[in-house]
């Protein structure tokens, strides 16, 4: 399982791209009528697509998996009860598989048969998205729920958050105690130190100043620099995430506690907490489709065209 993409709906997509290719450091995929799908340096067709739309919203985040894992999730989110639908994808790349809602309103789409694309080399791109966090009225549920329902695993609690891990990467996800359902942040996986401090510089450039970072954080050991991206939401420069075994020990909030005046591993940087609140609440999700029955989609859709 890996984490892919994700999908969001705002007004002025084709600013948000710019920035994005101009500034953050993308590369272009691809415009579809009035979506901009952006890319990094690796296989994935995109890592992020903006839609344009009069609201801004959270249409899905994306995973990949294989066939034999989809068909556990058709299975586990059958039973878990939770509001599904077969999908077949018309955002890049293709690929077919289930789009979840969670109990928070969370949309998680997960496809096989997509298609990859080849690397690009010696660009100083974000290879891919590292993780996508989300902002919960109940984490510790949410974080249980993605247990139960799609077979991820909680690696360490905190005081904050609850990190998830869908392969051997700390986390790809991870649910905020923040008591609201929105988007938190997406990071992106650079190169290495040296291009997240390149990333920093770029911004800087422009006169944009980390809200947070550059830090390096307890959980997952990821070095991070977090920015409030023009068009809205909270975007991260990330790298070097722990792996952890199967057998890993979720970590507990009294596990990860700070000495005063500490939030990070360096204690290089401030923190805007009031910009990144505000930032972290403007994308909210939201479901434009009806749940079907993953059970048998072919039946599903052959009672339709009768
Ligand atoms: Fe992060």
């Amino acid at each position: 399982m890996r984490l892919r993409s994700i999908e969001l709906a705002m007004p002025g997509a084709a600013d948000a791209a710019t920035f994005m290719t101009d500034i953050w450091g993308m590369a272009p995929a691809k415009v579809v009528g009035d979506i901009h799908y952006l890319r990094g340096s690796g296989t994935f067709p995109y890592l992020v697509a903006f839609e344009e739309s009069a609201d801004a919203y959270v249409r899905s985040t994306t995973f990949v998996c294989t066939s034999d894992r989809l068909e556990q999730l058709k299975r586990s989110v059958t039973i878990a009860g939770l509001p599904a639908m077969p999908v077949v994808s018309e955002d890049l790349g293709g690929g077919h598989g289930i789009i979840v809602e969670l109990a928070e309103g969370e949309l998680l789409r997960f496809l096989v048969d997509a298609q990859e694309v080849e690397p690009i080399e010696g660009a100083d791109l974000p290879v891919k998205l590292t993780h996508v966090v989300f902002n919960s009225a109940d984490a510790e549920m949410t974080g249980h729920l993605a247990e139960d329902a799609l077979g991820f695993r909680v690696s360490d609690r905190t005081k904050g958050m609850v990190f998830v891990r869908c392969n051997d990467s700390h986390h790809s996800t991870a649910f905020a105690r923040a008591g609201i359902s929105s988007l938190n942040h997406i990071a992106f996986e650079m190169e290495d130190l040296d291009a997240v401090m390149r990333g920093i510089g770029r911004l800087r450039d422009q006169d944009m100043a980390p809200a947070w970072g550059p830090g390096r954080h307890g959980p997952g050991a990821n070095v991070f620099a977090y920015f409030i991206a023009p068009f809205g939401p909270v975007i991260e420069f990330s790298t070097a995430v722990n792996k952890v075994p199967d057998d890993y020990r979720p970590g507990a909030p009294e596990d990860w506690t700070w000495p005063e005046k500490r939030i990070d591993q360096w204690g290089m940087s401030d923190k805007n907490f009031d910009g990144l609140r505000a930032a972290e609440e403007k994308f909210r999700h939201r479901r434009d489709w009806q749940p079907q029955s993953l059970a048998h989609p072919i039946d599903v859709l052959t009672e339709e065209n009768h």
